[in-house]
């Protein structure tokens, strides 16, 4: 088995009249945490679709740790929990059926599967409802199901489509623990998220996706520096009469008693000199630098 988790090659797929992927091709490493973000429709789902078998794809070829998503379909899907952006649960199964039941598709057996969904039902806060019908969950409740029983047998790589859409604050956050301690278990993250401050938050590495096409796939480190920006805010104690000369040659606006410089904060120094060199006295200094959602705008704003 190699250390690619999941290899795309040219993926494409259509919808009549639509391109909702048009030809993408990345790896995930094992054990990576991968942000997939793309505004709606940018074809996020349709990837997915296309990894697990739940929609068949135009051309391309996609592996799963070696396997074909379509040749070698069951052996494929078997490394994967799901946990779909849109609730699809057997409405006349209860909570803890659907867990058991998720579990025997992959041949485990039902002591095991029941031990496994009870230990899930309690870790995401659903036993007390382990007899309920899906119709009587809050949507909450029914993401909670949902990420529970892409667990239930142990994948090697948890692809989430948008999990925290809906959820509150406190399972938010439990969530980010939860994922972020899994993945350094080993188990490989491929993420969906519109909150881009998770993706900034939890991964490892983003790709970008718009209109079907790979804006960006980087490091999310080494993204973050290649297009972030930073403000500089200096506050005067007066309002300027005059531009000095020297300040000139920055990028920079003014705001009432306050010089705003567009440079990266490693200009800081040089530009607090320049300031001090005309004797202009500051009260105070704020730098913001930009953060993955800044960028995420900038780039589908332009792309
Ligand atoms: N079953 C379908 N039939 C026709 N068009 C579809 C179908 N599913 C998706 N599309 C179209 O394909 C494009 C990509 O959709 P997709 O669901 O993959 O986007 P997404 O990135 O997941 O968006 P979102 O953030 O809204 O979930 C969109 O234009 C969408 O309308
Ligand atoms: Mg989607």
């Amino acid at each position: 088995m190699n250390n690619i988790a999941i290899s795309i090659k040219n993926l494409v797929k259509n919808y009549d009249g639509t391109e909702a992927v048009n030809n993408i091709s990345f790896d995930i490493k094992q054990g990576e945490f991968f942000g997939f973000l793309g505004p709606n429709g940018a074809g996020k789902t349709s990837t997915i679709n296309a990894i697990t078998g739940i929609a068949n794809f135009n051309s391309g070829k996609i592996e799963v740790f070696g396997s074909d998503v379509v040749k070698d379909y069951r052996k494929a899907r078997s490394y994967i929990g799901l946990s779909p952006q849109e609730f699809n649960f057997d409405p006349f199964l209860n909570v803890q059926q659907i867990l058991v039941y998720q579990c025997g598709y992959y041949g485990i057996p039902k002591a095991i599967c029941t031990k496994r969904a009870k230990e899930l039902m309690k870790l995401f806060g659903i036993y007390e409802k382990r007899n309920a019908s899906i119709r009587a969950l809050s949507g909450g409740l029914k993401r909670r199901l949902t990420i529970a029983r892409a667990l239930i047998h142990k994948p090697k790589i948890l692809i989430l489509d948008e999990p925290t859409a809906g959820v509150d604050v406190e399972l938010r956050h439990y969530l980010w623990d939860f994922l972020k301690k899994l993945n350094k278990e080993g188990t490989t993250i491929f993420l969906t998220t519109h909150y881009i401050e998770e993706a900034e938050k939890l991964c490892d590495r983003v790709c970008i996706l718009h209109k079907g096409k790979i804006l960006e796939i980087d490091d999310k480190k080494k993204l973050m520096k290649r297009f972030a920006k930073s403000q500089i805010a200096i506050e005067l104690k007066d309002k300027l009469k005059t531009i000095p000369k020297n300040i000139k040659k920055y990028n920079y606006k003014i705001d009432g008693n306050n010089l705003i410089f567009f440079e990266d904060k490693t200009k800081i120094n040089e530009i607090l000199n320049s300031i001090k060199k005309n004797e202009i006295e500051i009260v105070d200094i704020n730098i913001e630098s930009s953060s993955l959602e800044d960028i995420f705008i900038n780039m589908v704003k332009n792309g």
